[in-house]
This record gives structure tokens, sequence and C-alpha cells, in this order.
């Protein structure tokens, strides 16, 4: 039997614990899509309610009148659900488990209690800085219980949140606090991961200066390395820790309607800047509340621990959101999996007694990588789940994790979402789904899939084709940020009246998803969503780079590379010099996210005579494939293309 079509039975003992088994499953769903109204107008009951919601769902797909409302007239705070409403039944309980870089700093534990107190202090700082009902507030926060505070403290007010993660450069730091308008930042002196440090407050800075619409940089002291600089700009700096002192210990959860906005998370897409991913309140919390509980079967006592940062919309909904309205233990983690070495995850796992442990492909690939005696030497007993996440994970990398990391033990939750879908969209869930190793499986409750051909027609039955979502689920963002048509026409134009993933997927004759990845051009690069045009502007604003296109490729542990062809101006010449500046470039101009693996220098790029780039030809001599380049003859000049072939890069 080939990997592919080995099955992987739920175990006896996962399936008596679970919440849902497969009859349920299968009855829930159908539930679900045949009467939607009635169901989450039932699961919608998990929260608590300031006013009960009368209206449950109240949403239109049909292109271009792209509506999303659901459970419109309910009132209700997120914090209040993700913190107060724990204070009763379980104060003393940990909130969040905080394990920093270093192993040697001690771990923080945070009740519900104390969570509560920091959250209502943050609030009132925000509150004494100006903040008000409907503001945005940039957050660029390590992964300190910080950022925690300060998202709950924005959802207590009823601020919008924009979380930029704190591996972005001050360039694109500014480009999204001035797209959202926020008038507060949010940031720390520094960050520390695997013993280095990031200059965070250096970065907000730099970012305020193409940056005029802030007001207030709220500094959290987190490594006390920046002293001096904290107070660099006078009348907008606060210190935080003394602001947190000046205030009151308690402060009122704002009522809020469901669909007032929770936060922007801006994600990258094929074309242009990135877009601000609006959420709002009832619906996404509901569905990411409900999707922690029944794919990750969390039951009260577990240790949950997300790996994903809070700058991504893993972190947002599996670290923080989910989990706390869950009154779940969640566990936040500073460092990195191969500091000071590369047991640490499973060391921490054994530190905390971790239930269940939720990842990225690229992190296993590189553990595997590192080879098994990294693993031998610790128990991780306390494992009970797996969770995959960000990117198709390969059979090899599924089977190393089952076995060597869940010792046969564990099912492994290949979860398929994105950061417009809030939360988890397909997946199996533990007690119910049989497992393949490198399928997502099964939709969740509420979701309904479907593979479409080129030319629009649904396909049935086993297929492959482009992913789309035909009706909406309650965690479904909402807009793009100021710009309504952006949202109508990424997401609902290609295929009229469906939801479009920009993904592509196979279905096979279990009915089983497997995504194959991104059919636009987005690439995923270690999990990281990006798009190639982000990278190809960045490289054109070089002086030396007249015209750049830039591709993904596959990579053995990121999953896609970034190969660069870079055309310079006339007169610059190449060199390896100029490769490493134009490396370097892109990680000022980005993040080091994005920083190329292989830059080609190509006195010309192969164009269609109207001028258009063509990409398939640039992606098949980058993934070193040159049987099948296609129809060269279309081309302004055929000639350029043998000299891609002839001077491609095999090494960055
Ligand atoms: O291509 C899919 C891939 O990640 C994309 C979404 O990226 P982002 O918005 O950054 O969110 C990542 C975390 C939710 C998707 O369009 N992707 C995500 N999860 C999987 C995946 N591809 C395959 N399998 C997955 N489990």
């Amino acid at each position: 039997m080939t990997t592919a079509n080995k099955i992987y039975y739920v175990p006896d003992d996962v399936k008596e614990r679970a919440f849902i088994d497969r009859p349920t499953y299968h009855s829930m769903y159908y539930e679900s899509v045949e009467d939607p109204e009635k169901f989450w107008g039932e699961h919608g009951k998990r929260l608590d309610w300031i006013e009960p919601y009368t209206k449950v769902k109240n949403t239109s797909f049909e292109y271009p009148n792209v509506s999303i409302k659901w459970f419109e007239d309910g009132v209700l705070n997120v914090s209040q659900n993700c913190v107060d409403r724990h204070l009763k039944t379980r104060p003393d309980q940990t909130a969040i488990i905080w394990e920093p870089d270093d192993p040697e700093t001690p771990a923080k534990h945070i009740t519900y209690k104390e969570l509560h107190e920091e959250v209502c202090r943050f609030a009132n700082v925000l509150l004494a800085n100006g903040v008000k009902k409907g503001d945005t507030v940039t957050i660029y926060l390590p992964m300190i219980p910080e950022a925690a505070y300060a998202m709950l403290a924005c959802a207590r007010i009823g601020a919008i949140h924009s979380i930029v993660f704190a591996g972005f450069s001050a360039e694109s730091l500014a480009g999204r606090i001035e797209d959202c308008a926020s008038k507060v930042v949010i940031t720390a002196d520094e960050g520390l991961r695997g013993g280095k440090k990031v200059p965070l407050k250096k970065n907000v800075d730099t970012a305020l200066n193409h940056a005029p619409v802030v007001e207030k940089v709220i500094v959290v002291r987190h490594t006390g390395g920046l002293d001096p600089e904290m107070v660099s700009n006078p009348g907008v700096d606060v210190d935080y820790s003394r602001a947190r002192e000046e205030v009151a210990d308690v402060c009122a959860p704002e009522e809020m309607n469901a669909e007032d906005p929770l936060f922007i998370l801006y994600t990258s897409g094929s074309t242009g800047k990135p877009k601000g991913v609006l959420h709002t309140t009832g619906g996404y919390l509901v569905y990411a509340s409900m999707t922690h509980q029944y794919v990750f079967d969390y039951h009260d006592g577990d240790v949950f621990w997300c790996t994903a940062d809070v700058g991504w919309v893993t972190g947002h909904s599996y670290i923080v959101y989910g989990p706390l309205a869950n009154g779940a233990t969640t566990l936040m983690f500073e460092g990195v999996p191969s500091y000071p070495d590369a047991s640490r995850f499973w060391q921490v796992v054994d530190k905390h007694k971790v239930n269940i442990f939720y990842t990225a492909p690229t992190a296993i690939r590189a553990l595997m990588g590192a080879g098994d005696k990294f693993v031998e030497g610790t128990s991780r007993e306390s494992l009970r789940l797996l969770g995959s996440v960000g990117e198709p994970i390969n059979p090899e990398a599924w089977e190393w994790y089952y076995e060597k990391i869940g010792e046969e033990r564990c099912p492994i939750v290949d979860t398929w979402w994105q950061t417009e879908t809030g939360g988890i969209l397909i997946s199996p869930l533990p007690g119910a789904t049989d497992l393949k190793a490198g399928s997502a499986t099964l939709p969740f409750f509420g979701v309904q899939p479907a593979l479409m051909d080129a030319d629009g027609n649904i396909l049935e039955g086993p297929a492959t084709g482009n992913l789309v979502i035909l009706d909406s689920w309650p965690g479904q963002m909402r807009t793009v940020f100021g710009d309504h048509e952006r949202f109508v026409e990424t997401y609902f134009s290609a295929y009229k009246g469906k939801y479009f993933t920009g993904d592509g997927c196979r279905r096979d004759g279990d009915d089983y998803y497997w995504i194959t990845g991104r059919v636009d051009d987005v690439i995923n690069v270690s999990g990281h969503r990006m798009g190639t045009a982000e990278v190809e502007s960045a490289l054109v604003a070089h002086p030396k780079v007249s015209e750049a296109a830039v591709v993904g490729y596959p990579h053995d542990l990121k999953g896609q590379g970034i190969y660069c062809y870079v055309t310079l101006m006339e007169g610059e010449e190449s060199s390896d010099d100029l490769r490493v500046e134009l490396r370097k470039w892109v990680r000022e101009e980005i993040g080091p996210i994005a920083s190329p693996d292989k830059i080609q220098f190509a006195p010309g790029l192969p164009k269609t005579r109207s001028g258009k780039i063509m990409r398939r030809i640039l992606r098949k001599i980058a993934e070193d494939d040159f049987s099948n380049l296609g129809d060269t003859s279309t081309l302004a000049d055929p000639g350029v293309v043998d000299d891609l072939v002839e001077n491609r890069q095999h090494k960055a």
C-alpha cells in the first residue's frame, strides 16, 4: 500500500474521549448545511451575550453585492467572553503559560484573575492615551504576554487592533500603520528570538518618519535594552510599565454589536499592497472557539500549545481568542524551535505537560532534518493530539511527526484555512475522522467546499480543481478594510456567487480534500504568505534594478523558496556583491521572511508582444523543469529563454 492510500484509523481511546464521533460529525454536518440558521443559532449560545441575537445569518455571495452578517442584532464583548466570564468558574486556573526565549529565564503562569487585571490596566492605559471605540491600534510586539493583554484590551474598549508581525521591517510597519490610520502604536523596547535581539522600538521610530498619523507609542519594557531610546520622542512615547501603575485595575467592557470590527490583519494577495482583512466580533469568536474545542478536542484542564506568532492569524484564533473563549490554558512561546537546540519544542512539551501541540510543516521538516537524537532524549508522554497548519504537509514529514513525535498514539489534525477564513475550514476531527498522511480530510460544520474547473463548472466526485466555498460561515472576513470593492473583486469575481480561496485542491474517492497549494501569484515560504508582486516592487525600488519578476520554487525546508529574476539598469554590472546587496535591500523593505533565496540576473524577461511577463516559463525554469516550457514562439524575443535556462541559479 502506498503511503497516500494508507489509512490511520481513529484510536479507541481517542474516540471515547472525543466530543464528536463519526456519526455525530455526519449528523451535525448535515444539520449545519441543511439549516444553518438553526445550527448556528444554537451554537452561537456558546458565548455570553449582553443582548441575545434574534437574527442569525444574513449573507450573500452574489456578485457584486456581497454582504456578510452573522448574529447581527446581538451585543457582546470579546474580552468579557475570553476573561471575565471565567472569573467565577476558574479564577486561579492558568490562562496563559509564557515560555521565554531563553530556557534559563523563568516561565510565567498567568491566571484568569491576573489576566483580568492586566487586560483592564492595559485597556485603561489605552483610554488614557485617547483611544476610543472604533479607533485602530497597531500592535508591533514580540511573543510576550503583553501581546495578548493588548489585543484583549483593544477588544475590551471596542478599539480595532492591527497586529504587525514583529519580523516585518520599519517600511512594512509604516505602510500598515498608515493604511488603517492608527494614532496609537504598541511596541516593546526589543524582541528576543533565538538569543538575538530585534530592535522593535527603533523600527517604530523609523516607521514614524513615514507615518505622521501616529500620536502615541506605548512601549513595553521587555529586555530593558534600549532605555534611553524609549523616550526618544518626547510627548509621543509612553513607558507602559509606568503608565500601568497609574491606572485602575478594573475597566468595564464596552458593549459591542456582533458586526462591529474586532481586528484587521494585513495579508498578501496576488497583486498590489497587502490588504487589511477585517474580522468582526460575534461570528469570529463563535467560530474560533467552536473550532478550537472540536478540532483539537479541547477538554477542561488540557494544556494547549500553538507555536504560531500572534502576528499571524493562527496566533489570533488559536493562541488567544479561541482558547481563552473556551477557558483553556494556552501556551505562548517567545522563542524558535532550534534554540538552544532542535529539542526545544519537546523540552517545552515536557516542561509544561503539553497535551495538544499545533505547529507548521516547515518546523516539522527542519526538526526532522536535525535528526532524531533531539527527540529521543525527551518523553512527550503528555501529548495526546498533534496539529499542522500553514502549508501542505508532505507525507514524509507527516509520518515522522506521527511516528517519532506522537509515537503513533496521537492523531494529527492537518488544518486548512486562511487569514480570510478566521478559523479552520477543512480538518479531521480527532474522534471522527480516519487520517491520510497529507490530507486535510473533511469540512468543518457549515463549510461547503467545491472544486471548479477553468471554465467555471463545479466538478463532482474525485477531481482536481480550484477550491471554492459555496456559502458563508460565521468566521469569514467581512471586507477589506477601507476597500470593499477589492474584497468583492478578489474573492467573489473569479467564480460568481462563490468564495474563491486561491488554492488548488484534489478530492479523492472518500471525499477527502488534499490541498495542493496556491494557484495565484501568492507563495508560501516557511508557512509565511507572500505576494510575488510585493517582492518585485521591493526589488525595482532599488536604484540599480530596472525590472524584476519573482516566482516560487520547491524548497526542501521552506516548502517554497523565493526565486528572483532581475534586470539591471543600463550600465550596471551584475555581481555576487550586488546579489548580497539586493537580498539585504529586500529584507529592509519587507522583512527577513522575504529574503530572496536565488537571484538570477537576466538581460531580458520573457514577454508577450503586448509586454506581459510569461510567469509560467519563469516558474518552470526556477523549478529546473525545462522539458515543457510550452510554446515560446509568441514571445516578443524567444531568445531570452535560452539565456535564462543557461544562467539559472542552482544555488543561492
Ligand atoms: O495555501 C493555503 C495555505 O496557506 C494559505 C493561507 O495562508 P494564511 O492566510 O497566511 O494563513 C495560514 C494559516 C491559516 C492557504 O491559502 N495553507 C494553510 N493551511 C494549510 C495550507 N495548505 C495546505 N494545508 C494546510 N493545512
